[in-house]
């Protein structure tokens, strides 16, 4: 086997989550070139309302979130928390050059290959915007740029990512937030709301089967980055929602009893036993206010798109 990737974390962390009980896998490592891929097609999906619902809402309303900002902060830099392709925070960024309210845009991302992106395309589409990227993890690159700019800041993270935390990793790590902003600094998070629960489910089960690929490539990401050799057919997607906790859960359900490989160490799965992939974590209102209270921000104001499926909500610290 390759040496790098004996002691790789992704390695580690694998064996770590299969020899758990129950299993687990960590869904940072769905995003490998052709889970980007996927991801990207289940964002333009029929079922996954998500990505449409949050693009309505920066579409129609970035000027009310800028001017909201603006209110306290008449200048401000923009810091983005996963960045992605940007595309949705390009209305946020197109308003606030117009209102003359920011000329200083962080793009941080995990991708090398998003920043370098982003730091070409963007330049020529926001003139007069200075484009920074900075690919790491959030925390340690926020506090680089805090300690480059004094300049009060507004923090986006968007497409319900903090679903993608159990509630009270969401709160911790909105507190670890609040610890490297300035007070008087904002924070716009996109939260994915609870609602007809057959909805939510399908949004995580496509009739493509997209989701399901999505959660399968993990395995086959393994087999080829880790020389594991999964059956992925031997292995089957199952999405729940349950409607009272808001918590959307995903599985991969091993078909068989079964054993994996990794190098020199064996898994072995029973008939039917579940890993567990992934959450989405759907909230309500009162929820959303909640966890601004505990993790100490003030609710300034929160932007729904026209069918009340999605919000994004304005703190400031
Ligand atoms: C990135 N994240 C917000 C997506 C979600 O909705 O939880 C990831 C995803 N998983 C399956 N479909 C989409």
């Amino acid at each position: 086997m390759n040496d790098i990737l004996v002691d790789s974390p992704f390695r580690q962390d694998v064996l770590k989550g299969l020899s758990s009980n129950p299993k687990y896998l960590l869904p940072k490592y769905f995003y490998d070139a052709k889970g980007d891929q996927l991801f990207q097609q289940i964002m333009g999906c029929p079922e996954y309302y998500l990505t449409r619902a949050e693009e309505e809402i920066l579409r129609t309303q970035s000027r009310q979130i800028i001017q909201s900002c603006a209110g306290t902060n008449p200048m401000f830099d923009v810091i983005e928390l996963g960045a992605g392709d940007a595309s949705k925070t390009l209305y946020l960024l197109q308003e606030a050059l117009r209102l003359r309210c920011s000329r200083q845009y962080y793009p941080i991302d995990i991708s090398t290959g998003m920043v370098d992106y982003l730091d070409r395309m963007l330049p020529p589409i926001l003139k007069g915007m200075q484009i920074s990227g900075r690919a790491g993890e959030y925390f340690p690159m926020l506090e680089h740029i805090q300690a480059e700019s004094p300049t009060a800041k507004l923090v986006v993270f968007l497409g319900a990512t903090i679903g993608n935390m159990l509630p009270e990793e969401a709160l911790g790590f909105l507190e670890q937030l609040r610890g490297l902003l300035q007070e008087g600094d904002y924070l716009l998070v996109g939260f994915d709301l609870k609602k007809n629960p057959q909805v939510i489910l399908d949004a995580y089960n496509d009739k493509e089967g997209l989701t399901r690929d999505f959660n399968l490539n993990l395995l086959h990401r393994m087999n080829r980055e880790l020389g594991a050799d999964f059956k992925p057919n031997q292995f089957e997607h199952f999405p729940v929602y349950d409607p009272i906790t808001g918590s959307c859960k995903s599985y991969l359900i091993s078909l068989l009893a079964q054993q994996v490989t990794f190098d020199d160490t064996v898994i072995a799965f029973e008939r039917d036993e579940p890993i567990y992939m992934e959450i989405s974590q759907k909230y309500n209102e009162a929820e959303i206010q909640e966890l601004a209270a505990k993790a100490g921000y003030e609710p300034v104001d929160a932007f729904f798109d026209s069918c009340h499926q999605f919000v994004d909500v304005l703190w400031r610290v």
